[in-house]
């Protein structure tokens, strides 16, 4: 590393609706300094080079990768991590129906899973499935069939909008699985 990279910077941040200063290596990426110097564990690091999701995070209203993102550059910003957005309720909804769903095992993607799916919910107030399995597909998840991912997601998304969705089987609403029963 070099002496730049050494050098330490004073961050000042909302991290889970708390303000909150310190002085951080300035090469010091996201993911570290809340792991590291604040103790929030929750979100998880996987590959380290920006392809797994496992450390997303959700920065200004953005999932942002924590493992590419040098803290230096985030200041005043407002960050949630999966331990705040689950405090405050924002994501109670979907960690319901990912539960409901199936739409997780050993755990390890969720948090990254969940900062992904909040933000896109509130970019895009219904997406397609099309849309949450192109916003998902940076979120890799080792254990889970993706069908119940996005089955959750979709679920949520409609229920926030005052939609329903009733599935009968992973992937198939009720009217496809009617529509699949007359051609089958
Ligand atoms: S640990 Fe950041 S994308 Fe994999
Ligand atoms: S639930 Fe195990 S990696 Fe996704």
């Amino acid at each position: 590393m070099t002496q730049t990279f050494r050098d330490r910077i004073d961050l000042e941040m909302t991290v889970n609706g708390e303000a909150v200063e310190l002085t951080v290596p300035v090469g010091r990426h996201l993911i570290d300094v809340l792991r590291l110097d604040l103790g929030l564990t929750g979100s998880h690091v996987g590959c380290e080079h920006g392809v797994c999701g496992a450390c997303t995070i959700v920065v200004d209203g953005a999932a942002v990768r924590g493992c590419l993102t040098i803290a230096a550059q985030l200041q005043g910003s407002k960050i949630w991590t999966v331990e705040g957005l689950t405090e405050s309720g924002a994501i109670a909804d979907l960690q319901k129906a990912f539960v409901e769903r199936n739409a997780l095992q050993c755990g390890y993607c969720t948090p990254g899973m969940l900062a992904s799916a909040k933000a896109l919910i509130e970019a895009d107030r219904v997406p397609s499935r099309e849309t949450i399995r192109e916003h998902m597909s940076g979120n890799y998840c080792r254990c889970t069939g993706y069908e119940a991912i996005v089955d959750a997601i979709e679920m949520v998304a409609k229920a926030r909008a005052g939609e329903t969705v009733t599935r009968s089987r992973a992937g198939e609403t009720a009217a496809e699985a009617r529509d699949g029963a007359r051609t089958r």
